[in-house]
């Protein structure tokens, strides 16, 4: 048939029939282009391959490595010794929630700004989301879990309970941490000095009238 000098089409096809001929005389371009493929597939998979063999041994060597960059540490926490390795920068507060699975202690913040996350440690509260658990070999920490348990609470537990002191109830178990320790520390006797003691307690429900008074109740019985 006759190249029609109008219709696109028959350059086109003319050009591909000529371009799969025509390449190193004996090599079509197709053909060509297929090896070139199977070529860089395997050039590209084999290392792909080998990577996925070695997968393991190096997830191995970065667990060791990681493993080598643990610090042990022993820490007394409500009156049992855990024997641990940790991160030197991992908090005492993440340390209590998730290596010795006390989720008591609240993360709210994590900048020390809102209190609930406080603990004791040897009988002084302490915002433990500001410390570092390798900082407390040998001393004495107490969690929220360790001064009271369903049925057996703790008086400032109780008060907090009789006084309807919380809402959604998250600050509770910092707010009540610092209670005991106020209990123990020279505040005065009116309400604005537990403010005062207890300023660094946030409570974004604003239960602060009935955790007065539960404080004040508390300390009335002690
Ligand atoms: Fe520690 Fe807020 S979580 S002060
Ligand atoms: Fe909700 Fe204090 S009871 S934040």
């Amino acid at each position: 048939m006759a190249k029609n000098p109008q219709d696109p089409d028959d350059d086109r096809q003319e050009q591909g029939t000529a371009s799969e001929q025509t390449v190193s005389g004996r090599l079509s371009r197709r053909s060509f282009l297929s090896h070139l493929g199977a070529a860089g597939l395997a050039t590209t998979a084999s290392p792909l391959l080998a990577s996925a063999a070695a997968a393991p041994a190096v997830q191995q060597e970065a667990q060791a490595e990681a493993m080598e960059g643990m610090i042990p540490v022993t820490l007394k926490v409500n009156g049992k010794q855990h024997q641990l390795r940790v991160d030197s920068r991992t908090t005492l507060l993440d340390c209590l929630r998730e290596n010795l699975d006390l989720p008591g202690t609240k993360k709210g913040c994590d900048h020390g700004q809102c209190g609930a996350c406080t603990v004791h440690v040897n009988g002084r509260r302490v915002n433990s989301c500001l410390s570092f658990a390798v900082m407390h070999p040998g001393d004495e920490i107490t969690t929220i879990e360790g001064i009271g348990q369903p049925g057996h609470l703790h008086p400032v537990q109780a008060a907090f309970v009789e006084h309807d002191a919380y809402q959604c109830g998250y600050c509770t178990s910092g707010q009540i941490m610092s209670a005991v320790a106020v209990l123990k520390e020279p505040v005065g006797p009116a309400d604005e000095d537990i403010k005062q003691a207890m300023y660094g307690n946030i409570c974004r429900c604003g239960a602060y009238p009935n955790i007065i008074a539960a404080v004040q109740s508390a300390r009335k019985r002690a």
